[in-house]
C-alpha cells in the first residue's frame, strides 16, 4: 500500500487516497470501476480478468488503482503490460479510467506523473497507449475518447497513423455457411488438430503473434476457431473470433497459393453464423489494413468503426 502526496489541485483530500495492487480479491471492483466508466467500450468479467490477471505481461507496480480510503472504493485506474519487442522493454497501456465523478481534478495527472516515475526503475523504452499483442482488447484510443485522447497529447504521447476496426450487422447472416465446397472442408476446430492448427499459422504468418492469438481461443468451449481444409486433410486456412471480446473478429489468414479462391470468406462466415448464434447483433472485425476493408466491405457490407489512434512516449 502506497500513500498519495502530491494531488496537484481539486477538493479530493490527498490523505484519503491509496495505490492498492490489482489481485484476485479487488478485481471485481476494479472491474466495474471500468465497466462503469468507460463510454465506448464493454467488456464482460471473464474477459477482463484475461486481459488482466491472466496476462503474462501484466506489471502489478505499474497498473495503478487508486483508492479513496474513506469509502473504501477504487476511483481510478491504470492496466498496464509489459512485452519485449526486439530486445526493447515497451509497457503497453490497456485501459486507463477516471470514474466520472472525479474528473478534472488531477486525478489523471496525479496517477500518470506515478506511472511516468515508476517506469524509471523498470528499464522501459517506450509507453505506447496502443495494441498489446497477442493479449489486447483495442489497438490504441478510441479517437472518440476526446478526453483521453487530449489527456495523452499533454503529455507529448505521439501518434502516426490511424488503426480501423470495422463493424458488420450479422443482421445479413441469414443462412448456415457450407460445410464443402469446391474440393475444400470446413469445421470447427477440434482439440486433435490444435497442433497442427498452431504450426499452420506459425509457417504461414512468422512475423506476428497471430499463432498465439489463434491459441487463446482453445481455451474456449467450444473453440472459437474454424479451419479449411483439403480433400487430403491438409490445413489450408483458419479464421478465429471471439478472443478479443465477444464478437471479435480475427486474426485469420488462408494459404498464400489459394488466395482468392473464396475459403477466406467462408471461414469468415462461418465465424459470423457463430457470433449470431451467441446472440450479438454486430461484430468487430480487429485491426483491417487497406485493402482488405475492401473485401469485407464487399463481403459483408462492414463499415470502418472504430478508429483508434496507437500513442507513444519515450522515455528516457
Ligand atoms: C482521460 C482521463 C483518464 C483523464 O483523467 P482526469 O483526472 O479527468 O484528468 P486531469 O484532471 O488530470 O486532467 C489532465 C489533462 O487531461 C486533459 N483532459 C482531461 N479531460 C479532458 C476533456 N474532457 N477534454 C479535453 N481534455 C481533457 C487536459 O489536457 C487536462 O489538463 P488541463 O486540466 O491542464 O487542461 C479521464 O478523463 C477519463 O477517465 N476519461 C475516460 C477514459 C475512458 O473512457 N477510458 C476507457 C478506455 S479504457
Amino acid at each position: 500500500m502506497v500513500k498519495v502526496n502530491n494531488l496537484r489541485n481539486g477538493n479530493l483530500n490527498r490523505n484519503n487516497l491509496v495505490y492498492r495492487q490489482l489481485s484476485s480479491k479487488n478485481i471485481q471492483e476494479v472491474y466495474d470501476l471500468f465497466e462503469g466508466n468507460s463510454a465506448f467500450f464493454s467488456l464482460p468479467f471473464d474477459y477482463f480478468k484475461k486481459g488482466t490477471l491472466d496476462d503474462d505481461g501484466i506489471d502489478f507496480d505499474l497498473s495503478l488503482i487508486l483508492y479513496e480510503i474513506e469509502k473504501d472504493k477504487p476511483i481510478a485506474g491504470l492496466l498496464i503490460a509489459i512485452r519485449k519487442i526486439s530486445e526493447e522493454k515497451k509497457g503497453f497501456i490497456k485501459a486507463f479510467v477516471v470514474d466520472k465523478n472525479y474528473r478534472r481534478q488531477g486525478i489523471g495527472t496525479l496517477i500518470f506523473d506515478e506511472l511516468l516515475k515508476r517506469a524509471k526503475g523498470k528499464g522501459l523504452n517506450q509507453i505506447i497507449y496502443g495494441p498489446a499483442v497477442p493479449n489486447y482488447w483495442q489497438p490504441g484510443v478510441d479517437i472518440r475518447n476526446t478526453s483521453l485522447y487530449f489527456f495523452l497529447k499533454k503529455y507529448r504521447f505521439k501518434s502516426h497513423r490511424a488503426i480501423f476496426n470495422l463493424t458488420v450487422s450479422l443482421d445479413l447472416i441469414k443462412n448456415k455457411p457450407p460445410l464443402k465446397k469446391e474440393g475444400y472442408k470446413y469445421e470447427r476446430v477440434q482439440p486433435e488438430d490444435f497442433d497442427m492448427l498452431y504450426d499452420f499459422v506459425k509457417q504461414q504468418f512468422p512475423n506476428n503473434t497471430w499463432a498465439a492469438e489463434v491459441k487463446f481461443s482453445f481455451n474456449f468451449n467450444p473453440p472459437t476457431t474454424f479451419i479449411a481444409k483439403d480433400t487430403n486433410n491438409n490445413m489450408v486456412g483458419w479464421a478465429t473470433h471471439s478472443q478479443f471480446y465477444p464478437g471479435s473478429f480475427g486474426p485469420t489468414g488462408v494459404k498464400e497459393s489459394l488466395r482468392g479462391k473464396g475459403i477466406g470468406t467462408i471461414l469468415f462466415l462461418w465465424c459470423l453464423w457463430d457470433i449470431k448464434q451467441k446472440g450479438l447483433h454486430t461484430s468487430e472485425i480487429m485491426w483491417v489494413d487497406g485493402n482488405t476493408i475492401k473485401f469485407y466491405s464487399k463481403v459483408s457490407g462492414a463499415y470502418i468503426s472504430p478508429i483508434f489512434y496507437p500513442m507513444y512516449k519515450k522515455i528516457r
